[in-house]
């Protein structure tokens, strides 16, 4: 294997998998890695299943065509839709997904009253209904959709009024039920930890799952001998299947790097080559 390792495919609705990549360039700095945002289709969470689905199996061609070679699902509804169904059609290619990271929460919160906050199509999935039955018996959950917060993150108002708005109204309640840590079932929402970290006050922990997605990436790539050696960056490409500047104009402020960004169009249900 050469010093540079392979390149990863990583790919979201939009810019929520920017968390998890940032989380990855820091573990991960010699890496190369390519990004696909399908800002053609964001938001991904009140769609059905089976869109997402689709979406999510012609995304991963996309990024294969492109030389990843592992496939990180940065995207909690994706991982929901189609986790399972992209292992069974590409089984030659790892993939690392997300779920709610009920299982943490529920080992930590001492109150054993927690808060998820994830899209709809992840909560009808049966991966949380899975994880909720195997690591939360004894733990009361609190589940919220955030309607219109993913929409507000895409747009960069991470600190505007209707953000504030749409945390506050989800949140309030849960304080009143004694929650004492909240998780981030959406790969969007760690962009506003300042601001939901500031609702629910110092003494509830916000559980952000990137840095554990980071670390399960490494596992994969050490175990298959694909890990970057090299002393340089990796390179860092990034394709939306939205407009161009605006993708390019947040990517630098979400993760404090710019690199070349690519806009690719959506045929019916194909990308391009
Ligand atoms: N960032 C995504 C997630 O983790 C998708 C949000 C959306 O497009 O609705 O669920």
């Amino acid at each position: 294997m050469s010093e540079s390792g392979v390149p990863v495919g990583v790919f979201d609705s939009g810019v929520g998998g920017l968390s998890v990549l940032r989380a990855m360039r820091s573990l991960l700095p010699a890496q190369d890695l390519l990004y696909f945002g399908d800002q053609a289709h964001v938001p991904y969470g009140p769609r059905s299943l089976a869109e997402v689905r689709a979406f999510s199996e012609e995304i991963t061609r996309f990024l294969l065509r492109r030389g990843a070679k592992l496939i990180v699902v940065a995207c909690n509804t994706a991982s929901a839709a189609a986790l399972q169904h992209l292992r069974l059609t590409f089984p030659q290619v790892p993939f690392v997904g997300m779920e709610p990271a009920v299982k943490p929460a529920a080992e930590t919160s001492r109150t054993h009253r927690v808060g998820v906050l994830a899209t709809p199509a992840t909560f009808q999935g049966a991966l949380y209904a899975s994880v909720v039955e195997r690591f939360a018996s004894g733990t009361t959950i609190f589940q919220d959709t955030l309607p219109g917060l993913v929409n507000e993150i895409e747009a960069g108002r991470l600190e505007g009024a209707e953000t504030r708005r749409i945390l506050e109204k989800a949140l309030r309640p849960m304080l009143a039920e004694q929650i004492d840590t909240v998780v981030l079932g959406c790969t969007h929402y760690p962009f506003v930890i300042p601001l939901i970290q500031e609702i629910v006050g110092p003494a509830v922990q916000v559980i952000d799952p990137a840095p554990a997605i980071a670390r399960q990436t490494r596992r994969l790539l050490e175990q298959h001998g694909w890990l970057a050696q090299n002393e340089a960056n990796g390179f860092l490409s990034f394709v939306t299947s939205g407009p161009v500047s605006p993708f390019a104009k947040i990517l630098t402020r979400l993760l404090g790097e710019s690199a070349p960004v690519e806009g690719v169009r959506w045929n019916s249900s194909n990308l391009p080559d």
